[in-house]
This record gives structure tokens, sequence and C-alpha cells, in this order.
């Protein structure tokens, strides 16, 4: 292919302006937005008339290939980032679970060898910290070099590996303080929803319902209040990532209102289902089984509210798919046993554009904002990746907003047996999605080839401790 392409004729719409205006790309980076640009004469054309042009999609928490049990979740590189790419989603951010016992470094490695060779965006990870060691803590100072920006701790999940108490929270955020790495953390009150879970369960209550009657927003708020005096006493920025209850979203807008620096995602399952969905028939429940679970209708108003008020400012998929047989099915019985996680790497923009844009909800630009340009500046991705200017790699999305697609699997680009989606009608759809210039996705068709994709280096902010 030409080293060249024009997009010409659509709309292109960044976190912060749109207008009608041609794209020139050039080896691989964006070269000039303007009207009635001039394009070499082999230049690859692309019309866009009618569409939006738009920077393309970050989503910086995902699941791929990840350990869990005798198992992993059901999406790897490969499909998993093929989903990705007929979502529009050109660069992702994997939770890389550190092993007991071994480095960071090592960590990174594993992470390295999962994704080298199938990853068709291009990609970072998240070091998910399990094993909070002196050695590890030390280790946190040498992940800016390594282009890592981020860590994850998790307070859920108590009785397994990913749990961390308090005293070890502390210990990661204080490194993080003094390092510039930004803590992500999964708040719920892990000890508690233990004994939820295990009085539950002496009861005889068995059914999916009850991963969320045993996980209330209480918890997840506790959790979320505590993370964040825990980061502040640490003195370091904090995330707290899939916020779903509106008890745990007013902790973080309390937080904000006093100058803290937290930031806050939330997730499209949080928006397109809700607790009742865990009530399905024939365990089919356990297919909406996700952690934090999934909330009341008012829940939903409040995640919407915050993200018009900016108190929500990132928007990922969390894509965690376990299929359903032999998998999800090892809770029939006992729900504590169901593995928790949801697809959403290729159905996330769409369910935004869907629920928020056509609804009046959320404008085009703080659409881009939430799926593309927010997150990759939390996550210290620009100015390469999630924005729509000179000088950036040239991943774009050509987005039809009016066509429509009814969700059904068989139409799925990832490799999950079932889609909690199923029969839902999605508005606004991506056509055609470019990586670093390069055609990756066209008329429902991956193009992009396993091993196309590439490990991108991340900023970290600046240490706020010495
Ligand atoms: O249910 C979820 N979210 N599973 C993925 C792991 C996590 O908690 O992020
Ligand atoms: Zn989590
Ligand atoms: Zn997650």
């Amino acid at each position: 292919m030409s080293a060249e392409t024009l997009i010409a004729g659509g709309r292109v719409v960044s976190a912060g302006w749109s207008g009608e205006a041609d794209v020139l790309v050039h080896d691989g980076r964006i070269l000039a937005i303007g009207r009635n640009l001039p394009a070499s004469a082999g230049a690859h054309r692309i019309d866009a008339t009618g569409a939006r042009v738009m920077p393309g999609f970050v989503d910086a928490h995902t699941h791929l290939d990840m350990p869990f049990a005798d198992f992993a979740t059901g999406d790897d590189w490969d499909t998993g980032t093929a989903a990705a790419l007929a979502g529009g989603t050109t660069t992702v951010v994997d939770m890389a679970i550190q092993p007991e016992g071994a480095s960071l470094a090592d960590t990174l490695q594993i992470w390295n060898e999962k994704a080298r060779g199938r990853a068709r965006v291009d990609y970072g990870f998240h070091p998910v910290i399990t094993t909070p060691s002196d050695a590890v803590l030390a280790e946190i100072a040498s992940l800016p070099d390594a282009g890592i920006a981020t860590v994850k701790v998790f307070m859920a999940y108590r009785g397994t590996s990913l749990y961390l108490d308090d005293e070890a929270l502390i210990e990661v955020f204080s490194a993080c303080g003094r390092t510039g790495v930004l803590p992500l953390v999964h708040a719920e009150n892990g000890s508690i929803i233990d004994v939820l879970v295990h009085r539950a369960l002496k009861e005889g209550h068995v059914d999916p319902s009850w991963h969320a009657l045993t996980r209330p927003p209480e918890l997840e708020a506790e959790a979320v209040h505590r993370a964040i005096r825990l980061a502040e006493i640490a003195g370091t920025p904090i995330m707290i990532v899939h916020v779903s209850s509106a008890a745990a979203l007013d902790e973080v807008r309390r937080a904000q209102a006093r100058g803290v620096d937290v930031l806050a995602e939330t997730c499209p399952q949080y928006l397109a289902f809700q607790r009742a969905d865990l009530d399905r028939a024939n365990f089919e429940g356990a297919k909406y089984v996700c952690s934090p679970p999934l909330r009341e209708p008012a829940d939903q108003q409040a995640l919407w509210a915050g993200m018009a008020d900016r108190t929500l400012g990132l928007f990922s998929s969390d894509h965690c798919p376990f299929h359903f047989a032999g998998q999800k099915e090892r809770g029939r019985g006992d729900f504590s046993l169901i593995p928790n996680g949801i697809v959403g790497i290729e159905e996330r923009p769409s369910v935004l554009w869907t629920l928020g844009v056509t609804t009046g909800r959320l404008s085009e630009e703080r659409f881009v904002d939430l799926v593309a340009t927010g997150s990759a500046r939390a996550h210290g991705l620009l100015p390469t990746k999630g924005s729509i200017q000179p000088g950036a790699d040239a991943d774009l999305v050509i987005w039809d907003p009016d066509a429509t697609i009814t969700v059904t699997n068989a139409n799925r680009h990832g490799a999950i047996d079932h889609t909690p989606y199923e029969g839902m009608t999605l508005r606004g759809v991506a056509s055609t999605v470019l990586v670093r210039g390069e055609v990756a996705y066209a008329d429902g068709a991956v193009t992009a080839k396993p091993g196309s994709g590439r490990f991108v280096r991340r900023i970290a902010r600046p240490p706020r401790v010495a």
C-alpha cells in the first residue's frame, strides 16, 4: 500500500472540536488535517462522506489470556484484538497479573510473550501487583523506564492471590507516590464480601442473583472511600476502575471536590445491563456475573450524570471473557464459583454511542473523550495515541453514525461462545479502522494480521513526593 492515505469528505470529531475536514496520513502518522488537502498521485483514498473520522479508540482495561483457576479468559491476544478492531479500538492496555513470586520484569516478559505475534492492535500493560515484597515495591521505580505508567491492585477477591490488605495497599500507593506510577484500584471490600458470600451459601442461596446481593454498593463505596484516603496519605493520585454504583460515584465526587486527584472509570455493562439480568432463567444469569456487580436503574442514571459532569472521565470495557460452557457453568449450584467477567471489547464504543450520543446524553466530542482521548491522557498514551492531530499515530476510525447492527454471537469477532448483548440493536458502528495508517478492519472483516500490533511505551506522571 502507498505510504500516503487521504481520508476525504468526512467530519472529523476530536475530544475538543469537530468539523468537515480531510485527514492526510503519511508513513503511519497523521500529516495534516484540513479542507481539500492535496495528496500525492498514488495515495490511497478513503471516501468518508457522511461519516465521522475519529482517533482510534483506546481501551485501557482488558483481560486477555488471563489465567483464572485452571483455565484462562477465552479471548487471547489474537481473537481479543480482532474483536477490538471490529469495534474501532486500536490500542488496548491489559492487566498483566504478577504470578506469585515473580518480579514485575518477569510479569511484563510473560505478558509480552502472550501479545507478541498475536496482537492486531497496539498495546500496553498494567502490572497487577499480587506480592508487594520489598523487592517488588522497589521495582515500581523502574516501570516508567520500561514504558509502564500504571499498576493495578485489588481490594476484592479475598482468598485469592489478587487481594491486597490495607497494609499492602499503602505500601504500593507510597511507592507510586515516590515514582509517578499511577495506581488503578478495584475497590470493593473483599473481606466483608467474603462474610456475606459464606452466609448466603450457608443459607442455601446458590443462584447467580446472589452474586449481586453479596456485593452491595455500600461495600464498593466503602472501599472507594478507603482507597482514596490511603492514596491521600501516600501522596499519590489514584484511579478507581469500573465504578458501578451511585454510592461509589458519590465518594469519588466528594474527593474530587476536596481537590484530591482521583480519576474514575465506568464500563458499558453498567449502562447496558441491570441487576435483574442476573435473574435470567436456565442459569443464563451467570453470563451477567462481573465485579462490581450489575446495579439498579438509579445507579445507571447516576453514572450518566457522572459522565456528563466529568466525575467519570474514563470508559473502558473491562473485557474479561469467559465461556458459558465449562467456565461460567462451573458455578451451577454455587454462585461464588462463577468466573467474574463479561465481554465488551467490541461493543464498548457502539454501546456508548447508542445509549449516550443518540439519546442526547453525550455530545460526539465527549464520546471521543470517553472512548479515546481521556483514556490516552490518563494512561500516558498522549500524544501518540487517542488524539487526532498532526504527528500522532494514524490510528483512525471511520464511524458510520447511523448504521445499526443487531448483536448476535455469529457476528462477533471474538472467540467466546455467547454474548450478553445477544439481540441488542446498536446504532453507530466502525466501518473502517486504520492502525498506524494501515487498514486493519473494513466492511466487517479484520484485515490486520496477528502480530501487527506493537508495544506502546507510555509516559508516567512526574513523581509527587521525593
Ligand atoms: O468481573 C470482573 N470485572 N472481572 C475481571 C477482573 C476485574 O475485577 O477487573
Ligand atoms: Zn476489577
Ligand atoms: Zn478488570
